[in-house]
């Protein structure tokens, strides 16, 4: 049943058609004509989890745990390896009961990225202790993804209905595991609120995954038409909005950005407005499934070559000052902003 329903997952994303808006394009940076900078000389590296990756860019979990999932992270983990960047694998819960086939489309990231690269485990937020120690060793993760998901699960004829008790499974976690704990959305992103309780529990590091992206209630609904979610689809946190937000909270909360990045001006917007990393799922993800490796691999090197572009069009020689870079907020973004 689980796989059959990450074969869905994977070509119900494809199927779907309803464009959200992550409100990037209220977001507004300013062209500079003397940058005093020499292209082949701008720095995208930066650190995360201790380790220095090449650009500030995460493959965000998706799949795994089926034949066609194996060949997925496999041509993911490879452009991870080529780009020296971090990359999440999907939930392995359903390898934690499954066998041994199923674990290896996901033991394989590991394989092809090497000691050296991050891999970051995937569970639910509802997993037990057992779970997360068997899902970190299973990829020999640097770190573990906790998703919450309650949109989309409510609308999932087989999803859960009880999310009590989630924030404490988190603390219990967070506290017992001496790996980072990423707590991430899947696409209707973290509110300041939820945000602050994570981090009063000790969580340092959300993936706010917000809306304008992926979307799973059209995904699910796709899955079957029992009942109709389509007045839903608009549901949830637009990232900039979810972004600045949750920046407002201490300083020592790592946010990734994620959550309908698709090109390099998500990217770069996404690091100005306070976000550590930028994580990105479904846009490579269509490249893969569109045109192989070799057109995900080919997304991937113009979408650094264009950040790179971005980078010196504002002067920024690094990632450090790129994120001292000014901002104007407009439009729609500024209103919910500002409450109006
Ligand atoms: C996902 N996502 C996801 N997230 C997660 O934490 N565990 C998972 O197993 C999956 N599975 C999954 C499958 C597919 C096909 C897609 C497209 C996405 C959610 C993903 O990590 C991300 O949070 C959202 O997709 C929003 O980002 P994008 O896709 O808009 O860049």
């Amino acid at each position: 049943m689980r796989k059959i329903r990450k074969k869905e997952h994977v070509e119900n994303y494809l199927r779907t058609t309803y464009k959200g808006n992550t409100l990037f394009e209220d977001v507004f940076i300013e062209h500079n004509s003397l940058p005093n900078l020499d292209f082949n000389h701008i720095d995208t590296t930066t650190s995360f989890l201790g380790r220095i990756v090449d650009y500030p860019i995460i493959i965000n979990a998706m799949t795994g745990g089926a034949e066609f999932s194996q060949e997925i992270n496999q041509d993911l983990a490879l452009i991870a390896k080529e780009y020296n960047i971090p990359m999440a694998v999907g939930s392995q819960t359903i390898a934690l009961c499954d066998d041994e086939e199923c674990r290896e489309s996901f033991t394989i990231v590991r394989e092809i990225i090497g000691d050296e690269g991050i891999v970051i485990a995937n569970l639910n937020a509802q997993s037990s202790i057992d779970e997360v120690n068997k899902a970190l060793e299973m990829v020999k993760a640097d770190a573990i993804q906790l998703h919450l998901n309650p949109a989309q699960e409510i609308v999932m004829l087989e999803g859960d209905r009880d999310f009590k008790g989630i924030l404490e499974n988190i603390e219990t976690i967070v506290k017992t595991i001496d790996k980072p704990v990423i707590v991430k959305e899947v696409g209707f992103g973290i509110s300041k609120e939820a945000a602050s309780k994570l981090y009063n529990i000790g969580v340092r590091n959300v993936d706010i995954s917000g809306f304008g992206g992926t979307n799973f209630i059209e995904i699910e609904n796709i899955r079957y038409n029992s009942i109709d979610f389509s007045e839903l689809y608009s549901w949830g946190i637009p990232t900039a909005l979810s972004l600045i937000k949750c920046r407002e909270l201490p300083e020592d909360l790592n946010i990734i950005s994620s959550g309908g990045i698709r090109n390099s001006m998500d990217i770069v917007k996404s690091l100005i407005l306070g976000g550590q990393m930028v994580g990105i799922s479904g846009e490579i993800l269509s490249y893969l499934l569109h045109g192989g490796y070799e057109n995900a691999k080919d997304y991937m090197e113009a979408t650094t070559h264009k950040m790179k572009i971005i980078m010196l069009l504002l002067g920024k020689k690094n990632i450090q000052e790129l994120k001292t870079t000014e901002y104007k907020i407009l439009g729609n973004l500024k209103d919910l902003l500002n409450g109006k």
